[in-house]
């Protein structure tokens, strides 16, 4: 339709790097079925010994491709459209080379070379299957990804370190950035909104290392996590309360152990008349209230200026009339103004971070302070810190690659220097099936009258809080 082909008597090579070419192409991937995805990936195996040959002839295909098509033309076509030419395009090609190549050998070419030119080469199958959680890429090392949480090395592999990077280009290319050596980490994201993570060498010394946290359209909710096991009904019951009630909670937990995840089933219990800003390093959380506010840090820039920090838009926040405040994950002086935010009539604040327990949060949340450069006495940062939190919900990934919810702990207060915490809920393990499978349950501490009780009459929910602790306490009997 648009091609330079005339009777298939190429022009000059094209002196470009392939993925280079169409880094402008803003190309939303095609997403085929997942078990057809999967199905695919099963036919993506050529034999180790025809390996070589393989490639060489998909390089040779791409190569005469490139002299073939009118990639300007390309960039503005329907992604459906420009598949299609260049599905029937590369066909001609084979065809006029007379290779010996089986149908199918020939099909997964031609979707490979899609991919490579107007996706994301490798990743597609993966990127179209939709119980993938994590997809990490180590330099040209086989695919690991997470499934079901469990990491699994897949037979995918990108073909050498520069595909690689170009594909790493391209994504990077999106938010308006390059990774080179003087630039070499970088975040973005993918334009279905999953977050991506690339850092080049001399930093990565096996090559381009990509990570892709899938982004999930559909969250988890509060009563899929008590199928899956992660809470009891009473537990969730008992998270229930704590969102509606505005207590002001630190959801805390390793690194993808279901936080973020956690922070939006509880955003889902906040009326819908609040008014709720968000504040996020990469928007994941989706809040089903009509009033929300969605603010994003911004990294810095190829000179390396314009950035705007996590401080930065909780201060900002502060002057939007916020009645809730959410930060996506606290990690650094942000600290110190979301628990200002939390002790000056923003109940109901929530935010996540990075520890193993109840107590290492707040001992982490110290340190936050302590190293954004505010010089207060430790008493005064811990005295400020327990009287705004007032639950920490703990999340947990267990060997077995199963979520849970560990500990529902409230803060009640400071006994000298040492803040007071108080179980309410907690997952006791007492060992392992033959399959390598956690056995273990949720048992309520036998605490009926938790500190937020007064909160919990004010907002007219005490009977359902102490109906829930009760409940939680008959089933760990
Ligand atoms: N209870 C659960 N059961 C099963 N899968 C879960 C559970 N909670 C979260 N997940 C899945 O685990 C993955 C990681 O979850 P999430 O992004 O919430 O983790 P995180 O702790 O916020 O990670 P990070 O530290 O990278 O921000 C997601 O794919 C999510 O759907
Ligand atoms: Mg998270």
């Amino acid at each position: 339709m648009f091609g330079k082909r005339d009777g298939l008597k190429f022009q000059q090579p094209a002196q470009v790097e392939p993925a280079l070419v169409v880094t402008h192409l803003a190309v939303v991937p095609q997403q085929p079925e997942p078990a057809a995805a999967a199905a695919k990936e099963e036919k993506r195996k050529p034999a180790p010994d025809k390996l070589a040959l393989y490639y060489d002839l998909k390089k040779e295909i791409f190569g005469a491709l490139l002299e073939a098509i009118d990639v300007t033309q390309l960039s503005i076509m329907e992604p459906q459209e420009a598949r299609h030419e260049i599905r029937s395009i590369a066909g001609d090609i084979l065809a006029a080379k007379k290779a010996v190549i089986s149908a199918a050998t020939q099909d997964e070419i031609v979707e490979e070379i899609c991919n490579d030119v107007l996706g994301y080469g490798p990743l597609e199958p993966l990127l179209a299957r939709d119980d993938i959680a994590d997809i990490m890429v180590n330099g040209s090392d086989p695919i690991y990804i997470e499934v079901g949480g469990r990491m699994i090395q897949t037979d995918i592999h990108f073909r050498d370190s520069s595909h690689l990077l170009n594909v790493c280009q391209r994504i990077v290319s999106q938010v308006g950035r390059r990774v080179d050596e003087s630039s070499p980490m970088c975040d973005a994201r993918l334009p279905d909104g999953s977050r991506v993570n690339v850092i080049v060498p001399p930093l990565a010394l096996n090559g381009p290392t990509l990570t892709i946290r899938r982004f999930k359209k559909d969250k988890l909710r509060l009563d899929q996590l008590v199928q899956f096991g992660s809470i009891t009904p009473e537990g969730a019951e008992l998270l229930k309360i704590i969102g509606r009630v505005r207590c002001n909670i630190l959801i805390s937990g390793g690194t993808g152990s279901g936080k973020t995840t956690l922070l939006n089933c509880l955003t889902g219990y906040v009326d819908p008349e609040e008014r709720i800003i968000t504040c996020e390093d990469s928007a994941e959380l989706q809040l089903q209230q009509p009033h929300v506010v969605r603010l994003e840090t911004r990294p810095p820039n190829v000179e390396g200026i314009g950035e705007i920090t996590m401080r930065q838009l909780v201060k900002n926040c502060l002057r939007m009339r916020p009645e809730r405040i959410i930060v996506g994950e606290v990690r650094g002086p942000e600290a110190f103004d979301l628990l200002q935010a939390m002790n000056t009539g923003h109940d109901g604040s929530m935010g996540t971070l990075h520890a193993n327990t109840p107590r290492e949060a707040l001992s982490r949340l110290e340190s936050m302070i302590t190293m954004g450069g505010f010089t207060l006495p430790t008493k005064t940062i811990r005295e400020m810190a327990v009287s705004s939190i007032d639950i920490i919900v703990q999340a947990a990934r267990l060997r077995d690659g199963s979520r849970r919810i560990t500990h529902i702990t409230e803060v009640i207060g400071l006994e000298g220097e040492v803040p007071i915490l108080q179980d309410l809920f907690v997952y006791e393990m007492s060992g392992e099936d033959e399959k390598g499978n956690i056995i273990g349950r949720h048992r309520s501490t036998g605490v009926l009258r938790p500190a937020f009780w007064d909160r919990a009459r004010y907002y007219g929910e005490e009977k359902r809080l102490a109906a829930a602790l009760e409940a939680a306490q008959d089933r760990s009997l």
